[in-house]
């Protein structure tokens, strides 16, 4: 069994990526610019847009971080977006979501030009992809086939199983799965599948964004699988310094007895999701 390292491959990718964002300052004299907007002190949140602006800096890219109280307005926050969209300085906008209950996520993305929508959530974008245009692709989904081939898996001919059918991954990941590119044939599972194991026994690859801890056990995989993890589970832990630990939607401990190849939680699909963030806001700004 083999543990998939998201955070080499990732390291892999970000220094290409470096190398791509100091070539286009030194050719065009362009530097990528992204805006990440945070609403509120979700503390998941905090940390996920801590680890994009960081990386995005590393990567030698302009970050403008921009955090707003929870009581922000839906009108202020589509009308800071709408200036973001003539600011000749930034690239890529990303407005981590979850939005506060008052602001609907649907007002806020239609307010991304689709030509700085970096995370490939505005319907331009996501219809440019179920129809097999250039866009920008969503940043899970496309950092999960990368981490496929990273283990060693030609994606081409398999089967398989997706369970969750969130718009940020379930259903775009089962989307780009089955393009002709990557050619697999696809199962959707979700809260109205009856028995979601009869379909991951048949699976070669299972990718789980359910939100949910042990969503999926070792008694549900074909022997050598290849399992994706997109679950972040805090569980409360008196013997962690923070008080808590990550858990992914999967048992690791028994999927990795029977999987041929499986993402840790931390460390496996997180640090891809970021790169291919960096990647999309690199491809917006060569333009
Ligand atoms: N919330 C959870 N994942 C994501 C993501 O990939 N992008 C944004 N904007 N918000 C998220």
């Amino acid at each position: 069994m083999k543990t998939i390292d998201g955070k080499q491959l990732a390291a892999n990718l970000r220094a290409e990526i470096a190398e791509g964002v100091r070539k286009l300052k030194e050719e065009k004299g362009v530097t990528p610019g992204l805006a990440v907007i945070l609403v509120g002190d979700n503390p998941a949140s905090v940390s996920y847009v801590t680890a994009k602006e960081k990386a995005c800096v590393e990567a030698g890219m302009y970050s403008r971080e921009i955090r707003l109280p929870g009581t922000t307005s839906e009108d202020e926050l589509v009308k800071l977006v709408g200036d973001l969209n003539s600011d000749p300085a930034i690239h890529g906008i990303l407005v981590q979501l979850p939005v506060p209950k008052h602001i609907r996520d649907k007002a806020v993305i239609d307010a991304i030009s689709p030509e700085k929508d970096v995370d490939g959530f505005t319907p331009v974008n996501v219809g440019r992809m179920l129809i097999g245009e250039k866009c920008f692709l969503p940043c899970t989904p496309h950092g999960i086939i990368k981490l496929i081939e990273f283990a060693g898996m030609d994606i081409r001919g398999k089967h398989a199983v997706v369970i969750g059918r969130s718009n940020i991954v379930g259903k775009p990941f089962a989307a780009l799965l089955s393009r002709k590119e990557t050619n697999a044939t696809v199962t959707l599972c979700h809260t109205g599948t009856p028995d979601i194991s009869k379909f991951t026994r048949e699976a070669d690859i299972v990718v789980v964004a359910a939100g949910r801890p042990n969503t999926v056990t070792g008694d549900m995989l074909k022997p050598g699988a290849v399992v994706i993890d997109v679950g972040v589970n805090r569980i409360p832990d008196a013997t962690r310094p923070k008080g808590f630990r990550l858990v992914g939607d999967a048992d690791f401990e028994s999927c990795s007895k029977v999987a041929g190849a499986i993402t840790p939680v931390p460390g496996g699909v997180g640090p891809m999701t970021i790169t291919m963030l960096l990647w999309n806001t690199l491809e917006a700004a060569r333009g």
